[in-house]
């Protein structure tokens, strides 16, 4: 620890993350800055498709999304499993079944994130993957929009498990127990490849490769998954 104190002092540190990381991410700030009190930190909170920009204008330290970006010379280093979810309000007629088959999902419609989101993208490809289309519903550019809309019973949506802690606990929102799910997805440290991290940033990045996932793994997938 006083090896990786040298140096970062009084350091800046500027970090992009993903809307989905939004929610763990402000945890690990939390337990990072108790140990470097002195350091400043500023958090942008963005879509996949804008931390993609942010990377290649190399205008911050380190970013924290889903899948690293091609065409970029990246770092990327996985830290954390992602799962993604099918969500349904707690009403749905689906809500008490068990081993649903994957082609049911294309009777439904789904709630999508706006074509920027990494989420987004994933859920595509999950699709198509197994020949499903998916039937799309409203689009949204906020996770939070589109946990309103399911829960309004607008339709189904994907997201990560990351997203819904709070909406499980409540159960206001319920996860389906749809054949392939938890799609095991993970988050991803990333960086330009050959940038000079500052003291700080490798600090930083010691510390999610070493603690997020203890910190930040969803609880209730923490309880399936002892
Ligand atoms: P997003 O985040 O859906 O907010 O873009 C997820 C990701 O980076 O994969």
């Amino acid at each position: 620890v006083l090896e990786s104190l040298k140096g970062v002092g009084r350091g800046r540190l500027q970090i992009a993350v993903a809307s989905t990381v939004n929610y763990f991410a402000p945890r690990l700030l939390a337990v990072f800055q108790q140990r470097y009190p002195g350091i400043g930190l500023r958090l942008d909170v963005t879509n996949r498709e804008t931390l993609v920009q942010l990377l290649e204008s190399n205008s911050v330290d380190l970013v924290l999304m889903g899948v690293p970006p091609k065409g970029i010379d990246v770092e990327s280093e996985v830290f954390m499993e992602n799962p993604l979810v099918v969500i349904a309000p707690p009403d749905h007629p689906l809500a008490v079944e068990r081993r649903i088959p994957m082609p049911r999902l294309a009777e439904e419609v789904f709630v999508m994130r706006e074509p920027g989101s990494g989420t987004r993208q994933a859920m595509e490809r999950f699709f198509s993957e197994h020949g499903l289309t998916i039937r799309h519903g409203m689009q949204m550019t906020r996770n939070e929009a589109v946990k309103q809309a399911v829960r309004s019973g607008l339709g189904l949506s994907v997201v990560s498990l990351h997203t819904i802690e709070l909406e499980l606990e409540t159960r206001r929102l319920v996860t389906l127990e749809v054949e392939g799910f938890p799609d095991l997805r993970q988050w991803h440290l990333v960086y330009r490849r050959g940038k000079r991290l500052s003291p700080v940033a490798r600090a930083f990045r010691n510390f999610v490769i070493a603690e997020a996932a203890t910190i930040a793994a969803p609880t209730l997938f923490r309880r399936e998954n002892p």
